[in-house]
């Protein structure tokens, strides 16, 4: 690929791109860490300015796009709590923004929003997450396995995504796994809330209800992947990766084979501790343990998580939620993890944190490479 191929391009999802034009973007990250870490001069884009827009919390993402245009020489604008969407039009907004900014970092629920954006701005934007897909967060996964493996070593081997459903995440990997070359297995289940609240204790269900009022429709609490999603996924297998695998099953003995292994947190419905309790019940089975990365019968598997994770009820949301719970079972259970035992965690946290740290140089590249990375340092 020629360097400025990407100049002005929006970045909203994996598969408005192909394989080498991903794989151009991994390099490119790959060299820009490297001059990194000998504290090259990266300021290429000094007098430009990005705007952060997010409408939802991070940590993560926030810090590498801010990271990344600070080493890029840019200045930054966090906008968390502007007119945008509520006493602005989109196209208003964006007329304004493509005025004063280069490039838009944007995080948000609603991808058809950040579409309606991208069309009406004249400045590249760049997905920071929607419900629709997670980008730049697989490229840092990606970029940690080709240090894992070696750079494309990540091809034909098995990613497990394993527990929760119905966000984004299963469905960016499944993504990034048919345009990068591994099989995917996405393992879950498929426990509607009525069965797994009938699990609780008649207090625990009385306390639910009053939170999450019955025939209440819960986004995200279905664990299959919609059939449009599969279908989509499955083309993009055909055409990039036929000879790689894709699979959906609730049967937790299907992580044996796995290579890379990885999950997410429990968080539904509130902050409120009793709404976290039906997910416990659904996904409990799911946990992410030893005995769970043994069932992969695999010495050599790794756990990737994409963070924030629960691993232990030492951060004050899990320590409410387990101090709430009554039964001393599933009180000794979750003082060990949530979606995953801290043993496991910590078993893996050079690879997670890597992974958190390649955050900033993936995106770093996309903002390099959207406003043309013809500039050299
Ligand atoms: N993984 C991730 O997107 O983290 P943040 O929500 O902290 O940005």
């Amino acid at each position: 690929m020629e360097k400025g191929a990407f100049k002005g391009k929006h970045f909203l999802a994996l598969e408005d791109f192909t394989p080498e034009e991903l794989r151009y973007l991994l390099d490119l990250a790959l060299k820009l860490k490297a001059e990194k870490k000998q504290r090259v001069d990266q300021r290429r884009n000094i007098g430009q300015n990005m705007l952060m827009l997010f409408e939802m919390e991070s940590t993560r993402t926030r810090c590498s796009f801010e990271t990344s245009a600070q080493d890029l020489g840019m200045g930054t604008t966090y906008l968390s709590n502007s007119h945008f969407g509520t006493k602005e039009t989109i196209k208003d907004s964006m007329r304004v923004f493509s005025a004063l900014y280069d490039v838009i970092a944007y995080r948000g629920m609603d991808h058809a929003q950040l579409q309606e954006m991208a069309r009406e701005s004249t400045i590249p934007i760049i997905n920071g997450y929607t419900m629709h897909e997670h980008p730049t967060q697989m490229l840092a996964d990606f970029m940690t396995l080709d240090e894992v493996y070696g750079r494309e070593g990540y091809k034909g081997k098995t990613f497990v995504y394993i527990g929760r459903g119905g966000a984004c995440c299963a469905f960016s990997y499944a993504v990034a796994c048919a345009m990068f070359g591994m099989n995917f297995k996405f393992i879950t289940s498929y426990m509607t809330l009525d069965e797994a609240v009938s699990r609780l204790s008649p207090e625990e269900q009385k306390l639910f209800y009053q939170e999450v009022p019955k025939g209440t429709p819960v986004a995200g609490w279905s664990g299959a992947m919609p059939d449009d999603q599969k279908k989509f996924i499955r083309e993009l297998y055909a055409k990039y990766n036929p000879q790689c695998t894709f699979t959906e099953t609730e049967d937790v003995n299907e992580v044996k084979g796995a290579d890379v292994v990885s999950t997410e947190n429990w968080g539904f419905f509130t902050n409120k501790a009793i709404t976290w309790l039906p997910g416990i019940v659904k996904y409990k089975k799911y946990q992410v343990n030893r005995e769970l990365m043994a069932k992969t019968e695999n010495p050599n598997a790794i756990f990737l998580h994409m963070l924030p994770a629960t691993h232990n009820a030492d951060h004050s949301a899990a320590r409410k939620l387990v101090d709430s719970v009554d039964d001393p079972e599933l009180k000794k259970f979750l003082e060990k993890g949530f979606e995953v035992t801290d043993e496991v965690f910590e078993d893996n946290a050079a690879y997670i944190f890597r992974e958190a740290e390649n955050r900033q140089h993936t995106i770093k590249a996309v903002t390099y490479a959207v406003l043309g990375d013809d500039v050299e340092g």
